[in-house]
């Protein structure tokens, strides 16, 4: 299969590229670094990266800028990143590849638990989390010659020790990454894949 991970450079993509490397034609693709790089905040950029890379089995995106803030300071630049970065750089993924995709092919977006599992100083990340697992199930209906599927990790065991947490709740990269094999390998088609299912 050929591959384009986007997030490839990060925690939960170094994890689904070590499963997916070996036996596809893998193309790593990152903000700052990778085979391609990319800007999902930027429709142009996207599109450049689709035209460089060509007709694709899988697209698989583990990346998406949101950040935590508390309700009362959360500024409004904070809310525009998420909703064009995470949300419509991901919803953009599919808008601008699908002419891409080879039948029967997958796009694998990620959103995390905190849609269903908010906590205090989420609700930019759960607002834009519920829209893609909300998109994702809309769109499926109407996109039949691929697969289209939303991965929700948990916390990851790695990103807690970076942060200081205790990390017993946690899921690690490695196997957060299943959920995604299971997306690109299955025959699930608008779902929301739940990363601890997949374990
Ligand atoms: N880690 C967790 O605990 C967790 C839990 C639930 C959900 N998630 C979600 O999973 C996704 C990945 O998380 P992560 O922890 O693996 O992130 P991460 O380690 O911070 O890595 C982010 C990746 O995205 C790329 N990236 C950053 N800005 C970008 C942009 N504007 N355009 C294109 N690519 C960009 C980075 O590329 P460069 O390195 O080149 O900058 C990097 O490869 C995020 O959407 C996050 O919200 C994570």
């Amino acid at each position: 299969m050929k591959i384009l991970l986007i997030g490839a450079s990060g925690t939960i993509g170094k994890a689904v590229a070590n499963r997916l490397g070996e036996g596809h034609e893998l193309i790593r693709a990152g903000f700052s670094d990778g085979d391609v790089k990319v800007d999902l905040g930027s429709i142009e950029s996207i599109k450049s990266m689709f035209t460089e890379v060509g007709h694709l089995d899988a697209v698989i995106s583990t990346a998406g800028v949101a950040n935590f803030g508390a309700f009362d300071q959360l500024p409004d630049d904070e809310y525009q990143l998420a909703l064009s970065n995470k949300l419509m750089g991901q919803v953009n993924l599919i808008r601008l590849g699908r002419g891409y995709m080879n039948q029967g092919g997958s796009i694998t977006l990620t959103s995390g638990v905190l849609s269903r599992e908010p906590m205090q100083g989420s609700v930019a990340v759960s607002m834009v989390n519920g829209a893609l697992e909300s998109f994702v199930k809309a769109a499926a209906i109407e996109l039949n010659n691929f697969r289209l599927n939303v991965v929700s990790p948990v916390f990851v065991k790695e990103t807690m020790a970076m942060m200081g947490m205790d990390t017993s709740s946690g899921l690690s990269a490695d196997d957060t990454a299943k959920a995604y094999v299971s997306a690109v390998m299955g025959t699930a088609h608008g779902m929301t894949l739940d990363a601890p299912d997949y374990v």
